[in-house]
């Protein structure tokens, strides 16, 4: 009999226990979410640009959101605490990238360093990008690149004024030098204006390079609807494997020609300085595939370069004209800027080595930064983890989007948010506390470019603002608004007056 009440007993507590374990534990509790629609979820709310809607959504419901893109969990964050709970306190868990079908298609099935998840192989492309090809000291053997390429444009800008006032479209030279920059870096060659090696082979080039980036800004409901997916409306798939195959086509030759060379010229004798000038990213690359031939793959090397392409080129050369336009809008900074290069630089042309001298230069290309930042929802992250933001539960595998764009522009952090005041950068208001500043992202996917895009971005500007008056065409206003594309272009190409400053005639003469 007492046997068999201890046991009853037993159960009892059991049961107790059980339950109330049940009632006690912390029910989940997911971030705000805005009513939605069966099946698509809030892609009904979605309109372009993206960035505009989704500060619109974060206005009325709050800076941790979670929505749903179809099928696709998603963690909208708007607010710099907390970006930095995911960028910083849960980096790591936020360090996979989503598999969508611009990553399948044309980065190797999500394989290369933007698309790749974290883990062993992602780390390992990781390290080669920053220690090997945006290493500061790479950057500096490259220095003479950038210089020789703004000033060929400088000359072709001075050669067309016949020392009057003309008129410049000036979307398409900066896309032309960043692009220059990037393809004699990256192989020694430049595919626009003169001295080009191989124009027909340059043209083949310049024409996928501008469908890859119109693909690329195409939204693709088949990554939220898989439905969709396999139906391939509109043929997105299909022009992303055509693509890719010819993008592929070029590098690969590319990298033949260098192999060639190498086995021709000898690989392993001294490196001395005039080697090093001539050493290109493709040398790097291929100086490690003869270390270790089965990692290094000509798959792995085309992934970089064609990643590096794709991330360093659009990205910088889009920066370029928003600043252009920003300083076109506001004389008086434009002015200032000059007064600057006039008092550190002086009567010869701007060089890489003044920039440190140059802090306003630098606050004006932070400030177009925080007003136009190119990746204004950076680049898509996803946890690998369940995870707490803010308070909320967030599940794993949700889809990370950080809307730099509205943290940028929010009136609780910066006076005057959409005035263009690069003084603010100099003074409290910069950039000390917290993420209220990441054009570049933060954490271990932080872009591994920033110090490239920034010394491009400032000689080019530095360097027109020297040899050039700039003025608008009439009286008003350069249109501000932004088209549709992933990367914030603007909508309507930047046209500009100019004229040749009086006192760099004889520098510019001599070009
Ligand atoms: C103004 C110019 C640029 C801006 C605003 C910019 C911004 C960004 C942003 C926001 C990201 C994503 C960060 C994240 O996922 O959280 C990124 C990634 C990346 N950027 Fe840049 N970038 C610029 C120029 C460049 C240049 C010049 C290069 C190299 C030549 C470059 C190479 C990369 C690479 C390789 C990644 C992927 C990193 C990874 O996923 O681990 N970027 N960039
Ligand atoms: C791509 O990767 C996934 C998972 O890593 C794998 O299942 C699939 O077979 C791969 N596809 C191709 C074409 O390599
Ligand atoms: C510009 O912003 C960067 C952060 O991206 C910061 O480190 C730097 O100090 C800023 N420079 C100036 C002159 O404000």
């Amino acid at each position: 009999m007492g046997v068999f009440f201890s046991i009853l007993a037993l159960f009892f507590f059991y049961f107790l226990f059980s339950i109330s374990k049940r009632l006690l534990a912390t029910p989940k509790k997911l971030p705000p979410t805005p009513p939605s629609i069966p099946i698509i979820g809030h892609l009904h709310l979605i309109k372009k640009p993206l960035h505009r809607s989704l500060t619109a959504l974060s206005n009325r419901y709050g800076p941790i959101l979670s929505l749903r893109f179809g099928s696709r969990p998603v963690l909208l964050i708007s607010s710099p605490s907390s970006a930095d709970d995911c960028l910083s306190k849960n980096d790591i868990i936020f360090a996979n990238r989503p598999r969508l079908l611009i990553g399948n298609r044309m980065a190797f099935n999500c394989s290369n360093i933007v698309w790749a998840s974290y883990g062993p192989h992602w780390r390992n492309l990781r390290r080669i990008a920053t220690v090997e090809i945006l290493s500061s000291n790479r950057i500096q053997m490259f220095s003479a690149v950038r210089i020789q390429e703004i000033r060929s444009l400088v000359k072709d800008l001075f050669r067309d004024s016949e020392l009057g006032k003309s008129v410049v479209e000036l979307k398409s030279k900066f896309s032309e030098l960043t692009f220059n920059v990037m393809m004699r870096m990256i192989a020694g060659k430049r595919y626009y204006g003169e001295n080009v090696v191989d124009l027909e082979e340059g043209r083949r080039f310049r024409e996928i390079v501008k469908e890859i980036l119109a693909v690329a800004g195409a939204s693709n409901f088949g990554d939220f609807l898989p439905f969709l997916g396999w139906m391939d409306l509109g043929g997105v798939e299909k022009r992303m494997v055509k693509l890719a195959r010819e993008r592929d086509e070029f590098l690969l030759a590319l990298i033949d020609e260098h192999r060639r060379r190498r086995n021709k010229d000898g690989f392993s004798c001294e490196e001395g300085e005039e080697k090093k000038m001539k050493k290109t990213l493709i040398d790097v690359l291929l100086s490690l595939q003869e270390t270790e031939p089965q990692y290094y793959t000509d798959h792995i090397l085309l992934g970089m370069i064609a990643a590096l392409l794709a991330a360093g080129t659009d990205t910088s050369a889009l920066t370029t004209e928003w600043a252009m336009s920003l300083l076109l809008n506001n004389p008086d900074v434009l002015e200032k800027a000059k007064a600057e290069l006039d008092i550190h630089v002086g009567p010869r042309l701007l060089d890489e080595s003044d920039l440190s001298k140059l802090p306003y230069l630098h606050c004006i290309v932070n400030e177009t930064l925080r007003l136009y930042p190119v990746a204004p929802l950076l680049v898509p992250h996803e946890s690998s983890e369940e995870s707490i933001i803010g308070g909320f539960n967030v599940p794993r595998g949700t889809m990370l989007l950080v809307n730099v764009w509205a943290i940028h522009r929010d009136p609780k952090l910066w006076v005057d948010p959409l005035d263009f005041k690069p003084e603010r950068f100099q003074g409290s208001e910069g950039v000390k506390e917290g993420l209220k500043f990441i054009p570049f992202g933060h954490g271990r996917r932080v872009c591994p470019g920033a110090g490239l895009a920034v010394r491009m971005v400032s000689l080019a500007l530095g360097t027109l603002i020297q040899c050039f008056e700039w003025e608008r065409i009439g009286e008003e206003k350069v249109d501000m608004t932004e088209g549709p594309g992933l990367t914030m272009p603007k909508s309507q190409p930047l046209k500009a007056v100019y004229k040749p400053h009086h006192t760099m005639l004889n520098i510019l003469s001599q070009l």
